[in-house]
Parts: C-alpha cells; structure tokens; sequence
C-alpha cells in the first residue's frame, strides 16, 4: 500500500512539532506544506522546522497549487483557534477529497458557538466524501473525550468537575501569551478586552460534547470571564520572562446546568510556576470515579499525538463533521501508519 499523503497547513509551534513528528512516522509522507507567514514562504520545510537538512518540500501560501499538486489523504491544520477565522481555510479542502484534522479549538464541538458553519461543513463533507475532525488535548481529550470515556463505567451520572493545572513554564511561547504570562495587571485586563490575548477556548465546547454524550440539554452553559494569577516571584528562566506582580497566566472556570442544579465544572488554570500540575475528574454517580493524572499531561507533545494518532481514524470515518466522541476509542498509532487502516 502506498504511504498515506498528508499536507501541514499551518506551521507555527504546534504545526512543526506535528510536522517533525509525521517525519518520524512510517507509512506516512508529507505531500504540502502551507502557510501564511513571511518567515516561511518559499523556504523549505526543512529550514522552517530547524532541522539542517531539506525534505524537497517548499512552504507555500497558494493552497490550491500544493492542494492540486499533493493529492493527499489527510491535511493537518493548525493556525486558529475560532471557526469563523479558519472556516475559509478547511472548508475549500473538501473537494480535493482529504479529511482535515485540525487544533481549532471551537471545531472541537463547533455545535455549540458556530452551528451554521459547522452544518455547512458537514454538508460539504458528506458531498465531497471526506471528514472534518477538531482535535487536540483541550478541548479534543482531557476536559471531553477522557470524561466521556469515563461514564461508560457508570450507572448513573449525577455530576461531573474536571480541573486541568498547568505550570506553563514548559509550554510553548504562543501558549504563554495566549494566557497573559509576563503582562501587567492592566495590560492583562486591555488585551482581554480587546481580544487581544483570548484565554483558554475550548470550555464550552468540552461541556456540550459531555452533554451530547450524555443527551443531558443544558439550560445555561456560562464561562466565567478569566481571572488573572499574579506571580508571587520572579521567574527567570522563560521564554517570556515574568516578574513579582505580574500576571503569571490565569483561571477559568465554566458550568453546564440544568434546572438550576450544576451538573458540570470545568475548572482550567494555566500559569507559570503553577506548583501541583494534575488533570483531575471526578464523576460522582454510581460508582463514583475520581481519576488524576499528575502530572498534567503536556499540552503541545499530547496535541501533536492526538492529531496523528486520528490519520487512520479519520480515514476509515464516515464523511462530514465528526467530534472525537463520534471516532472509535482513542489509540496511538505507534507502528507503520498503514497498518491501523
Ligand atoms: N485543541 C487543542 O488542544 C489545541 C492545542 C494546541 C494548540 N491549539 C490551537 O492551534 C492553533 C495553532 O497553535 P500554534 O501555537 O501553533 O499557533 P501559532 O504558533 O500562532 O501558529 C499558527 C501558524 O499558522 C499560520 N497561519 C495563520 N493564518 C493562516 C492562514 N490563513 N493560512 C496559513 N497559515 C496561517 C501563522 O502564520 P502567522 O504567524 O504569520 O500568523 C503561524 O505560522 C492555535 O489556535 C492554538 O490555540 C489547540
């Protein structure tokens, strides 16, 4: 069987390490290589992902000459994290007939904040015969799927409280704005006004894949504003260096209820020098399960696996939107990719 033909639309610092993980992989080629930014454009792939070598495959911006040249089963995008900004991107992938995996959050379950587009993108699939999938650790995994997964060993659900700590020292820099780390309490407080730093996406959407899973109808899913954490000291050895008094990242927290009752918690903190970093869920129900994983599981090097290991998933799904909790249970693909299909 030939190596399965993948393209990395997007290649900042989640699409490289996919992209340097797909070099990995066996049964796996990279056919394109897309992206907008100036640094990238016209270069080889191999100069963009750092690894003094060339791969022969040049970074382009014109999608439609390295879709039409790539003829490849599977893009994995990386640019967004909200579906109207990326929409315009994945949705034109349909008709060259490959599935697209991608780290938007919001596509993680789009039903809830974009359900015009996501019906729209489920329409192109099923006419172009090909599948859309968001995916990544958060949502995509811990917060959603993982909880999902969980209840299949339960008699009764009453309630569900999931917290993620991330001490985000490790994390990569786009992920350390993203939170605030390193701004002033005011500064923080401007650019979340302004949409300028956006916080943690993806509460919303892990909420209403639980409640789909579950067929619980939520009356209010609210997600609370994120509430700064100020650095208690200084921390030096960062990419992005933050002091006593700055803000060090930031909480959130968001609730699924019912009737009044609040039957889910997301509780998601992310923040340099956070000390105790764990993934925590309980369902308290018949039985009562209480997981932690601790420590948290790395975002980016879990995101990058979530995403390849879907490749075979993908393939072998039926077309259109799909959501994690409609793939079969999650598995890596550790062998020779061609054989998971
Ligand atoms: N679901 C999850 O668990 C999960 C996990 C990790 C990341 N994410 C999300 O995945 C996305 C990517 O993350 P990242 O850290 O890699 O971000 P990033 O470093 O900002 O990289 C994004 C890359 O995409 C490029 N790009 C932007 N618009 C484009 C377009 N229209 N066409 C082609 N390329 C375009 C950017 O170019 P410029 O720099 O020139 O704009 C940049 O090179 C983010 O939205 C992030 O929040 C989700």
């Amino acid at each position: 069987m030939e190596k399965i033909q993948v393209a990395c639309y997007g290649l900042g610092a989640v699409g490289s390490l996919i992209a340097k993980f797909l070099l990995q992989k066996e049964g796996i080629q990279i056919a394109g290589a897309i992206d907008i930014s100036r640094d990238k454009v016209g270069k080889d792939l191999g100069e963009v992902l750092e690894l003094n070598r060339k791969l022969g495959i040049m970074v382009s911006n014109d999608v439609e000459n390295v879709m039409a040249k790539a003829k490849c089963n599977v893009v994995v995008h990386a640019t967004g994290s909200y579906l109207k900004d990326v929409y315009e991107q994945i949705a034109p992938l349909a008709k060259y007939r490959a599935d697209v995996i991608s780290t938007c959050e919001e596509l993680a379950y789009p039903y809830v904040s974009e359900p015009a587009l996501a019906r729209k993108l489920d329409a192109l699939g099923i006419k172009y015969g090909v599948t859309f999938l968001g995916t990544g650790i958060n949502p995509g995994f811990l917060m959603d799927t993982l909880v999902i997964t969980l209840t299949g060993l339960c008699q009764r659900v009453d309630k569900v409280k999931v917290e993620r700590v991330i001490n985000a020292a490790t994390r990569r820099v786009p992920f350390q704005k993203k939170i605030g780390a390193g701004l002033t309490l005011n500064e923080f407080k401007e650019k979340m006004a302004s949409k300028e730093i956006t916080g943690h996406v993806g509460l919303e959407q892990s909420i209403s894949m639980i409640a789909a899973a579950l067929r619980w109808e939520f009356d209010e899913i609210t997600v609370e504003s994120a509430e700064p954490v100020i650095a208690e000291r200084d921390t030096e050895n960062q990419a992005i260096k933050v002091k006593k008094g700055q803000v060090a990242g930031l909480k959130q927290t968001a609730h699924g209820i019912i009737e009044g009752k609040e039957l889910i918690t997301l509780n998601f903190q992310a923040y340099i020098g956070a000390e105790e970093e764990c993934d925590s869920i309980t369902i308290e129900g018949v039985p009562l399960i209480h997981q932690k994983i601790s420590p948290c599981v790395h975002g980016d090097l879990a995101t990058v696996a979530a995403v390849v290991n879907s490749i075979p998933k993908i393939l072998k799904a039926p077309p259109g939107l799909l959501t994690m909790k409609d793939l079969p249970i999650p598995s890596a693909a550790v062998e020779d990719m061609r054989r998971y299909l």
